[in-house]
């Protein structure tokens, strides 16, 4: 059976994923390289494992983690189905049908404007990405201009950053802590607004309420 590990060391993902990096880099986006997908593998396997899903449905959380924006080296628009196609394209048979429908579906759903799942592995995916907002995704090294735009700036203001499981609650909650000096708050809600309800969706599939703590604040 095909584990994270095993993917981790396919050499035609790794470089997907690097040439993502270079492309993301060069439209001056926030990392979407191995430090991103990284995160988001042992976050959705941290969720996973929480809320209680089989030893194997954690590793397929940790494996659409890693592999879900591998497509944007092809193209920022449509990135999720051309990363849950290349996935089929590397493994073609080695994954049992069901898993791999499972994955690709996944992948293909992280980005979808219309949230809706049938999935566990889906959901959790949605929500360990869209909650990894953090200041060591900022490419930019220059000051002056992480502040010029505003996706530089929420991150590079946001230096903490830890989602937690409350399986007795059915809560899970993003807390995160804003550099205020930086940015507002608001500034916050302009651009990841969306991004809460995708969370919210997730969770609620999950049989979980989202919660959202800003600097101690409970805002959700
Ligand atoms: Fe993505
Ligand atoms: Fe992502």
């Amino acid at each position: 059976m095909i584990t994270l590990k095993d993917v981790k060391a396919n050499e035609q993902i790794l470089e997907f994923i690097n040439q993502t990096d270079r492309a993301m880099d060069a439209l001056s986006y926030t990392n979407h390289g191995l430090r991103h997908t990284g995160v988001v593998a042992d976050r959705a396997m941290k969720i996973a494992k929480s809320i209680g899903l089989l030893p194997r449905e954690v590793e397929l959380c940790g494996i659409v983690g890693f592999c879900h924006d591998m497509g944007n080296f092809m193209s920022r628009t449509n990135h999720h189905y051309f990363a849950g196609l290349l996935f089929h394209q590397i493994f073609h048979d080695q994954f049992e049908a069901k898993e791999m429908a499972q994955i690709m579906q996944a992948i293909a759903e992280h980005d979808k404007p219309e949230m809706s799942f049938t999935t566990a592995i889906a959901a959790v995916l949605v929500l360990a990405d869209k909650s990894d907002v953090d200041r060591s995704r900022v490419s930019q090294r220059n000051i002056e201009d992480i502040k010029k735009d505003i996706h530089d700036r929420v991150n590079y203001a946001t230096t903490e950053s830890n989602i937690k499981v409350e399986k007795e609650k059915k809560r899970i909650t993003l807390a995160l802590k804003i550099d205020t000096n930086f940015t507002p708050v608001m500034e916050y809600f302009e651009i990841f607004t969306e991004r809460m309800a995708f969370c919210r969706t997730a969770a609620k599939f999950l049989g979980y309420d989202f919660g959202l703590i800003i600097n101690k604040f409970r805002l959700l």
